[in-house]
């Protein structure tokens, strides 16, 4: 996590928003919730921030369950994302405190939500600006995109190895994201990423599980090679930290 440690964010740097993620309970009581997402709003209507909460929360709570399946989970995840009104007060709020990271030249981070099951964040980039490959341990993540253009490189860590300390890594997906398209990972399957904005972005990414301490001091950065391993195409040679 050194290279964030550098960083500046909006509200926090990377440690404490971490640790923020970690050790706050549910910020918003689930019972509160107005406007329940069932059964109240047409099949493809927009969804204001607490519909979208608690359509989320239903969802990530069958994580639990022996039957969880990550990849449905993301799609079904993504397609509620892509509900979301972007109008909703708590959205707006989000957009209007990103203007102060602009010109900054940082990548810039906001904690929207944190429940026991998930977690979202607002992540605001520049044109150009990226954050390297990383992965995201035992976690799913959806990963809208509210304004701009993003590219995003997605991974699978092979069990080949390349040598000594070396990883291989395969590129599993490429996607140019504009507004109103998702990406998505399981923590099987596209849990490596890198991105790297063609505009000022912004992003609304959903993680479930939520980080926490373990999650945390487990996640990695990848130094990963330019030119493909040994010409195999797609296939990386990397390494941890
Ligand atoms: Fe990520």
């Amino acid at each position: 996590m050194d290279d964030y440690s550098r960083r500046d964010f909006i509200r926090t740097s990377l440690p404490g928003f971490l640790g923020l993620t970690m050790a706050l309970p549910a910020i918003t009581a689930f019972a509160t919730r107005a406007n329940a997402f069932q059964g109240r709003v047409a099949e493809d209507a927009p969804i204001h921030w607490d519909a979208f909460l608690e359509a989320i929360a239903k969802e990530a709570a069958r994580q639990h369950l022996d039957d969880w399946n990550e990849q449905s989970y993301v799609e079904r995840a993504a397609a509620i994302a892509l509900r979301l009104d972007l109008k909703s007060p708590e959205l707006a709020q989000a957009f209007e405190d990103a203007k102060q990271g602009i010109g900054n030249k940082r990548v810039d981070f906001d904690k929207l939500e944190k429940q026991q099951d998930f977690e979202i964040s607002f992540v605001q980039f520049e044109k150009g600006e990226q954050i390297r490959h990383h992965d995201h341990p035992g976690m799913t993540g959806v990963l809208l995109c509210a304004t701009g253009t993003i590219d995003v490189w997605n991974y699978d860590e092979l069990d080949e190895k390349a040598g000594e300390g070396s990883l291989l890594l395969k590129q599993t997906a490429k996607a140019e994201l504009t507004k109103a398209n998702v990406s998505t990972l399981t923590s099987k399957e596209r849990n490596i990423h890198r991105l790297q904005a063609r505009s000022l972005t912004q992003l609304v990414d959903i993680f479930a599980p939520p980080y926490n301490k373990e999650r945390v001091q487990k996640s990695r950065w990848f130094d990963v090679d330019t030119e493909p391993y040994k010409g195999r195409d797609g296939c990386f040679e990397a390494k941890a930290s």
